[in-house]
């Protein structure tokens, strides 16, 4: 009977255990742990608070730790719990007891705090690279469709012409101001916590500058409760992945819907597409669909973390350790998904004759028509009523505004003439120069603006990991 409780309360111990570890997902964090200790050990000595050999033996003893994983020969345990706990255990197994003084004046509070900052900037330069190789490749694809004409649309129905390269543009600028989000969150997230100790600092004569420094983080953290509690940076990360993979999403579909037989718009790389097994006639476009489906659970990932905040006390607690599996998901999903499209977007070719061929009659010409009549004086909302009526009888008889006769126009207004013939799918493009317009002038300005922003960009390091 005592044997057998024995067994189960061990058992059940196991199962907490199990249960409290974050080793299965926190050892990614081995190198941004191994740095930070290596940091806060020299630090110690430069102050006199342990001595210089003391920390060259701790050094050396985590450099070997670093190669003993990165050669897959380290153990990691769960009884140890977390990555900070499985490196000490080792250091102590490799150095012995000196190994004991590298917890001085830290707590696995601030230490955590200092592995998620650390990982956070660099995935920030990571991302941002990304993006500006995604921006290049759909600046390459708008120059060499630099010309087409595509119907513009609103609400799915045809509006007004654009050009293709107008619309692939409008994905550069989305991608430009998530890499501004990105840039913006790497603000806060380079922010020095460590020295913040459990929650009120610490009572060594320590140097947070020097360790800010070594690490490469512009500010020191200045309030140590704030410090070991803050996880804004991580939802700052995970808000501008779920802006950026909503645009991706919305890229995505539309890269969906103009592959499809009604559109027949472009064709993708055949890498990027599956045939079906029994419907030879079909090229699904898994890529970019399953990115309008990662993006679901990267949405997810930032709803559970702010979830997981909103109700913690100061300062640290344990439910923070939940932070992680989100933010790697959703590093790893934006990463990939990223690179994917860059490369993906490169493969697409544009069937120039079916796009143009869209604009089955040029009733998408109406709003010129009554820009025409407001230019011979007649106010916007009468033009408006006198096309629409024009519009209705086109559609009626069957036939483009280009068919009609000039006796027909009449019948609507006694101000149209010969030249309003002259309307068509070029001049209504061409006529929409206006900063920000679909004229070719201003697609031309917009890609110069574009090739120039992706050049500075080369030369303009994120952080230093970059
Ligand atoms: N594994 C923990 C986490 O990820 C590290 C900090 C633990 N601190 C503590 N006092 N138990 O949040």
């Amino acid at each position: 009977m005592n044997y057998l409780h024995n067994r189960f309360q061990k058992e059940a111990d196991k199962m907490a255990q199990d249960y409290a570890a974050s080793i299965p997902f926190d050892q990614r964090l081995y190198r941004q742990d191994i740095k930070g200790s290596t940091a806060h050990a020299r630090m110690l000595a430069k102050q006199g608070i342990i001595t210089e050999s003391d920390a060259e033996t701790i050094i050396e003893g985590l450099t070997l730790i670093q190669e003993e994983i990165e050669q897959g020969k380290f153990q990691f345990k769960p009884e140890l719990e977390d990555i900070h706990m499985n490196i000490e255990a080792r250091l102590f197994e490799r150095i012995g007891d000196v190994a004991g003084k590298l917890h001085t004046a830290r707590s696995r509070n601030d230490q955590i705090a200092l592995d998620l900052r650390l990982f956070t900037k660099e995935e920030i330069a990571k991302t941002i690279g990304e993006l500006k190789t995604l921006q290049s490749s759909l600046v390459e694809l708008a120059e060499a469709n630099k010309d087409v004409i595509m119907p513009g649309y609103t609400h799915l129905q045809q509006a007004q012409p654009v050009l293709l390269a107008h619309h692939l543009l409008a994905y550069f600028e989305m991608f430009q101001r998530d890499k501004e989000r990105f840039h913006d969150c790497l603000k806060r997230t380079d922010v020095l916590p460590l020295g913040s100790g459990a929650l009120a600092g610490v009572s060594y004569p320590i140097d947070r500058e020097f360790v800010a420094r070594e690490l490469g983080f512009s500010k020191v953290s200045t309030n140590s409760l704030d410090a070991v509690s803050d996880r804004d940076f991580i939802i700052e990360y995970e808000a501008s992945a779920a802006i950026t993979m909503m645009h991706l999403s919305r890229l995505a579909e539309e890269i969906i819907l103009w592959s499809s037989a009604e559109f027949g718009f472009i064709e993708i790389g055949e890498g990027y597409t599956t045939g079906s097994s029994i419907m030879p006639q079909k090229k699904n476009p898994d890529i970019a669909e399953l990115a309008r489906g990662k993006t679901g659970r990267v949405y997810g990932h930032l709803m559970a973390i702010l979830t997981t905040m909103k109700a913690l006390p100061l300062a640290y607690n344990r439910d923070m350790q939940e932070d992680k599996e989100g933010l790697f998901d959703t590093v790893d999903t934006l990463h990939s998904t990223l690179r994917v499209f860059a490369e993906m977007v490169k493969t697409i070719k544009v069937n120039v004759k079916r796009v143009r061929d869209a604009i089955k009659k040029d009733y998408i010409l109406a709003t010129d028509l009554a820009d025409y009549l407001v230019r011979k004086g007649v106010p916007f909302r009468e033009a408006h009523s006198v096309i629409t009526k024009l519009s209705e009888y086109a559609i009626a008889s069957d036939k483009s505004f280009h068919e009609l006769s000039l006796s027909e126009y009449h019948n609507f207004s006694p101000l149209f003439t010969e030249d309003v013939y002259v309307i068509t799918l070029e001049s209504s493009v061409a006529a929409r120069n206006v900063i920000g317009g679909t004229s070719l002038q201003q697609v031309e300005a917009a890609l110069t603006r574009a090739r120039e922003i992706l050049r500075q960009a080369q030369n303009d390091k994120v952080c230093h990991f970059e």
